[in-house]
C-alpha cells in the first residue's frame, strides 16, 4: 500500500508520518518504507539542495524547479517505491505528486494539465492509494517552524494558494483523499488518521 501525506509547511507532516510508522512497527510490521520528496537517496538529496538552497544569486526558473522535482520524483519511484511496493512493502511517503500540483501550479501558476501530465510520465502513473492531507492556516505552520528554506521564505499569499490548491485537488479526487485539520494536537490528528490508514494497509 502506498500513501503520500500533503500539506502546507509545518501541517506536521513529517511528525505524523513518523508516529504512525512507529505505531505500524510496533503492531508487527516490519515492511513500513518511510520517505520524502525531494530528497530520497544521493541524488535525491543533490536534487532537493538545488531546488531548496540554490547556488547563490540564482533566480531558480519555475518550469525548471518543477522538472528538477520531477526529475527527484522519477528516480524517487523508480529506484526506492515501486522496488519496496514490488517486495509487498508499504510506503508512508511525505510530499508526493499532489504537492507539484499545489505549489508549483496554484503557487507558481504554471499549468495544471501540464503537471498532471508530466507527474504521471515521472511517476510511470503510480497513484497513492490514499493521500492524507494536513489542512492548516499557512501562517500556524510557518510559526510553528524555526529554519527556513527558499521555499518557506515565500510571501504567505502564496502559501495560501498552496493551502486553497491543495484543498481544490482533493475536492477532485475525494476517494483518494483524507483531510485532517491539522490545527488540532499531533495526537488527535494521529488518532484521526488510524482508522482509515489501518483500513487501507489492512485491506488486500
Ligand atoms: N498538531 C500539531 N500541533 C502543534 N505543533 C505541531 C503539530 N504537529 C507538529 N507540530 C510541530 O510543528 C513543527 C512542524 O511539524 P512537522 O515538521 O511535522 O511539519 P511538516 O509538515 O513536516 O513541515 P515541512 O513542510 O517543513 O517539512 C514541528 O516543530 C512539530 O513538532
Ligand atoms: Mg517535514
Amino acid at each position: 500500500m502506498f500513501i503520500t501525506f500533503e500539506g502546507v509547511e509545518g501541517s506536521g507532516k513529517t511528525t505524523q508520518i513518523a508516529r504512525l510508522a512507529a505505531r505500524l512497527r510496533a503492531e508487527g510490521r516490519q515492511d513500513v518504507l518511510t520517505t520524502r520528496e525531494p530528497g530520497d537517496g544521493p541524488l535525491g538529496q543533490e536534487l532537493r539542495r538545488l531546488v531548496l538552497d540554490p547556488p547563490m544569486g540564482v533566480d531558480v526558473d519555475p518550469l525548471a524547479e518543477l522538472l528538477i522535482l520531477l526529475a527527484d520524483r522519477a528516480q524517487h519511484v523508480a529506484r526506492t517505491i515501486r522496488p519496496h511496493l514490488d517486495g509487498n512493502g508499504s510506503v508512508l511517503c511525505d510530499r508526493y505528486a499532489d504537492s507539484s500540483l499545489a505549489y508549483q501550479g496554484y503557487g507558481r501558476g504554471l499549468d495544471l494539465a501540464e503537471i498532471e501530465r508530466l507527474n504521471a510520465y515521472a511517476t510511470r502513473g503510480l497513484t497513492p492509494d490514499l493521500t492524507v492531507l494536513l489542512d492548516l492556516d499557512p501562517a500556524v505552520g510557518l510559526a510553528r517552524q524555526r529554519a527556513r528554506t527558499r521555499m518557506e521564505k515565500e510571501a504567505l499569499a502564496f502559501h495560501q494558494r498552496v493551502r486553497d490548491g491543495f484543498l481544490d485537488i482533493a475536492a477532485r479526487a475525494p476517494s483518494r483523499f483524507l483531510i485532517l485539520d491539522a490545527a488540532q494536537s499531533a495526537d488527535a490528528v494521529a488518532d484521526a488518521l488510524w482508522p482509515r490508514v489501518s483500513f487501507v494497509l489492512g485491506a488486500p
